[in-house]
């Protein structure tokens, strides 16, 4: 039976997508200047690969006032803007579009950056959360910028971070919980760190910053997340309300696990398309958590620059290849189930609904040994081509895997240990996870390797149904693990997002 596996519409991670072709620099002139700038090509390839779609450089960026400490008033909604401030097209299309393909210029980002959290999850997971968020982008056209312009709204039924494409820079960082703190240490950290984030995400510098780092830039599209790793609830006395999917992660041979950069109390994960405006909030998301928390450890990530490629693509990894492919897709019926945890749950649990299970691996690459492979073994090792991402079982990029296809030699076009085959869902019982990975590069071993790879965040409404059992068959027959090492591994409990007022982890501290 040939393969199932979805290829259809872009993935949602790991994609950098934004047209960059006949951009315009759009003024903030309350104009969708970048309306029509996507090319045909571009679009075809925004659509299968979760476009955002900020313009070129632009005189008209948007930017805090700072005499008020404010939006510019030629600054894009925040927060719950969708209606009235966004898109005025293609409504019913949006609601049913494939994610990511811009909607008469109008990105997926731009569209998250406008429809509000919730509205753009409903927007984004279609039938499945409801066609209602497409009611929330019904208004009149936002001007569409540039990189500094992009907008995410803090509060919403999901945190951030998780459905919007990976900026082009990444923090990742864990922090403990210093002796002295307890739940009522916790809850107040969590609320000064969703406020914190909430002003951050809009592009203004929160009370009493005066360190001016971001004070130039908008707010980029910054995206701020927090988790709670499983020794949070020990710490803070809720050990009966910790998730059995916090249950550490299995040894897998492959790993080379180094305690020190893994796991932690909490985990933020920073991400901006600035790599100013990402250390501003990294450094001050720090200062807020003095005395109540420590860094434990911290990786710092980066993806294509947002205007990088001619035309929107999947974004490439360090080993060259187009990676993001083929991701679970949000206009699929299943999205929001494997995804994130259900609202209605009872017991002990309830606090999770709307929230997902992050895990994050520090994937060094062999990249030595991985330049001397031929470009044709290089192919067979992933299943695919390194020049377009087409599967070697024929066609584009998005073609639908033919695991059945044999070639001409009478052999497996995708070989037995192709991780294309490895990993999919179809081998591995449905399992699916959404992939938003960084690279890194933290500079040369003694040996003189490249100390780089991948920070790979995987996302799943449950890891055992996730990461785990897909990990489990990498780790016996990839082809690719003989060029990987897992150096560092954290598993954390993301809640859903929060409503103005409240904080990330509130039904937990305080329920
Ligand atoms: C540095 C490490 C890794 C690299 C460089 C890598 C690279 C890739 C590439 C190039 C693809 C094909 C394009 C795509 O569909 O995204 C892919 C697919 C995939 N990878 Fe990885 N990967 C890595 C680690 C992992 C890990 C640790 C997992 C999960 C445990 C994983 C799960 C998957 C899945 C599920 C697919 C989609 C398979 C399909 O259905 O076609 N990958 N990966």
């Amino acid at each position: 039976m040939a393969d199932t596996t979805d290829t259809t519409a872009g993935g949602v991670a790991g994609d950098d997508t934004r047209p960059i072709s006949g951009r315009t620099g759009g003024k903030a002139s309350g104009k969708a200047s970048g309306g029509k700038r996507a090319g045909k090509n571009a679009a075809a390839t925004a659509a299968r690969s979760g476009s955002t779609g900020p313009g070129g450089p632009s005189k008209g960026r948007t930017r805090p006032d700072k005499s008020t400490g404010g939006p510019a008033k030629d600054a894009p909604a925040t927060t719950g803007g969708g209606a009235g401030s966004s898109r005025t097209a293609g409504e019913p299309e949006a609601a049913t579009a494939t994610p990511g393909a811009p909607v008469d210029g109008v990105s997926r980002r731009r569209l998250l950056g406008t429809a509000g959290a919730a509205g753009a999850a409903a927007l984004i997971v279609g039938g499945v959360a409801g066609a209602t968020g497409a009611e929330a982008v019904r208004g009149k056209p936002t001007p569409l910028t540039d990189v500094g312009s992009g907008v995410v709204p803090f509060h919403g039924t999901h945190q951030s971070g998780i459905l919007q494409p990976a900026q082009a820079h990444g923090h990742l960082v864990a922090f403990d919980l210093t002796g002295g703190t307890d739940r009522k240490g916790a809850a107040a950290l969590m609320r000064r760190w969703s406020a914190a984030a909430a002003e951050l995400m809009a592009g203004r510098p929160p009370q009493g910053d005066d360190s001016g780092v971001a004070l130039d830039a908008g707010p980029s599209s910054l995206t701020v997340t927090f988790g709670f790793g499983r020794t949070f609830f020990d710490r803070v006395g809720l050990t009966d309300r910790r998730p059995d999917a916090l249950e550490p992660l299995p040894a897998f041979t492959a790993d080379v696990i180094d305690g020190k950069r893994s796991n932690g109390d909490l985990w933020v994960q920073i991400g901006a398309d600035d790599a100013l405006v990402a250390f501003h909030a990294l450094r001050l998301l720090q200062k807020e958590a003095a005395g109540a928390a420590r860094v434990r450890w911290q990786m710092n990530g980066f993806n294509r620059t947002p205007g990088a490629t001619a035309q929107p693509m999947t974004g490439r990894n360090l080993m060259g290849q187009i990676d993001g492919t083929n991701n679970p897709k949000p206009s699929s019926a299943d999205f929001a189930q494997k995804i994130f945890v259900p609202d209605g749950q009872q017991g002990p649990e309830s606090w999770m609904a709307g929230g997902s299970y992050a895990v994050v691996r520090r994937i060094r690459m062999l990249l030595d040994s991985w330049d001397n492979l031929s470009l044709d073994r290089q192919e067979r090792v992933i299943g695919r081509r390194k020049s377009d991402g087409a599967p070697l079982s024929g066609g584009t990029e998005t073609t639908r895997v033919d695991l059945d296809k044999m070639g001409p030699d009478g052999a497996l076009a995708i070989p037995g240990d192709a991780h294309i085959r490895v990993a999919a869902p179809a081998n591995n019982r449905g399992a699916a996870m959404l992939r938003r990975a960084f690279s890194y590069h933290d500079g040369f071993l003694d040996d003189g390797a490249p100390d780089a790879g991948l920070l790979f965040i995987a996302w799943q409404a449950d890891p055992l149904k996730g990461f785990v059992p897909v990990q489990r068959k990498l780790d016996r027959g990839d082809g690719l693990s003989r060029f990987l090492r897992h150096e560092a591994s954290a598993l954390f409990a993301v809640p859903g997002g929060c409503d103005e007022g409240g904080y990330v982890g509130q039904h937990l501290l305080e329920g």
